[in-house]
């Protein structure tokens, strides 16, 4: 059997399962949390507390799940601080960037791409993230979208295959050839490393039938749908998302009234990435329009060069709470439980007996601090897998 420790003396203990404590996150107070190996076995009151083999006393201190971030773009080479710098100088956003990512990653080596990876899950990590999904959508030619997935792979559980991020240069003047070629050719090569399908569907990147033929395509070869929707202007991502089941729909930020409607009838999650309203100095999504009309929603980092160069879940709970309209308690759990329905996963996000030992001891007394503390480093240890990661 493998050893057990007990995390006791814990202020303020979110266990994101309703039926172990107060509200939607759990809440237990005077908590203590038991693992052993990569598991939770016990969750509650520090009084009922089984013996283990270790003690750690978080002295006091908050108890969390690890972040689940389901929704980043870590495969990639090169940076985009000038197109950053002019565009905090009046340059708009616009889908075009990304070509300048793709020229960077194609022309980069597989040790390049793997160790650039491995640098932001190593970010992530010290941030409380314990959960990452990835896409490849930087490599855009059969060889490099398939090369960009073995990278992920090679590190992470949740994959996801976005050769339809934008259409490549050569391409312009052959939408449907590239097409043809993201539910071909390059899905055979790409799908038996992912587990999702995603596409682009905005303007200067896929139409909504386009953004139908990827998806199904996907979907045909055992990948689940996800959706960049609605980021840039209103279209037909979100309703797309909803009518083919898709996982999430992403970005959300030019909603409609049958948008809205859409998501609340249907299981799609509503995926709500702060950092790229931040980054592009755009109008936030409304978190609290969502969370009203009965929509999941998951907050993710969209981690990427060009719209949202940040691998802080603390920095987007923040933002939320802030200029979002999400309470701090909804905003804990959209970055955990939220995150894991976004991945259709029940074993992470959540610190319930069977879960998975991912913890985040914060250096505050209550979540609360991670809005109330902006910018302020609160992620004190983090456990992944019932493991101790360095800091
Ligand atoms: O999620 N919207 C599309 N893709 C990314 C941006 C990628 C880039 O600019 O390099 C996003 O924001
Ligand atoms: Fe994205």
């Amino acid at each position: 059997m493998s050893p057990s420790t007990v995390i006791t003396h814990i202020s303020t203990l979110a266990t994101c399962d309703p039926t172990l404590g107060e509200g939607p996150l759990g809440l237990v107070r005077d908590a203590a949390l038991v693992i052993e190996g990569e598991r939770v076995v016990y969750a509650g009151s520090a009084a009922g507390a089984p013996p283990a083999d270790n003690r750690v006393d978080a002295g006091g201190r908050a108890v969390i799940p690890g972040f689940v971030d389901s929704h980043s773009h870590l495969v990639f080479a090169g940076d985009r601080t000038e197109e950053f710098n002019a565009r905090m100088s009046g340059r708009p956003y616009a889908a075009g960037g990304i070509r300048t990512t793709v020229a960077a990653t194609r022309a980069a080596s597989d040790n390049t791409l793997d160790a650039n990876l491995r640098r932001h899950l190593a970010e992530l990590h010290r941030q409380g993230t314990t959960t990452v999904e990835t896409k490849s959508g930087y490599g855009l030619t059969v060889e490099d979208e398939a090369r960009a997935l073995a990278v992920a792979a090679a590190h992470l559980e949740e994959v996801t295959y976005l050769g339809a991020h934008v259409v490549p240069a050569e391409f312009a003047d052959d939408v449907a050839g590239y097409v043809d070629l993201v539910t071909g050719p390059m899905l055979d090569a790409c799908a038996p490393y992912a587990r999702w399908v995603d596409v682009f569907c905005e303007q200067g990147a896929f139409d909504g039938d386009q953004a139908r033929a990827i998806l199904t395509a996907g979907a045909a070869r055992g990948l689940i749908p996800r959706v960049h929707a609605n980021q840039l202007s209103y279209g037909p991502g979100v309703r797309l998302a909803v009518e083919l089941g898709a996982a999430s729909a992403d970005h959300l930020t030019h909603l409609t009234e049958a948008d809205v409607d859409a998501l609340a009838s249907g299981t799609t999650v509503g995926t709500l990435l702060p950092g790229c309203e931040f980054s592009t100095r755009a109008v936030y999504p409304d978190a609290r329009r969502l969370l009203d009309a009965g929509v999941t929603v998951a907050l993710s980092t969209d981690c990427n060069p060009g719209s949202s160069f940040t691998s802080s879940m603390p920095f987007c709970i923040a933002v939320a709470v802030r200029e979002m309209g999400m309470t701090p308690d909804e905003a804990l759990w959209s970055a955990t439980a939220g995150g894991a329905a976004a991945l259709r996963r029940t074993d992470v996000g959540r610190l319930t007996p069977g879960a998975r030992a991912d913890v985040v001891l914060l250096d505050a007394p209550s979540h609360v601090h991670l809005a109330y503390r902006p910018g302020v480093p609160l992620v004190a240890a983090v456990w992944a897998r019932g493991e101790l990661v360095p800091a």
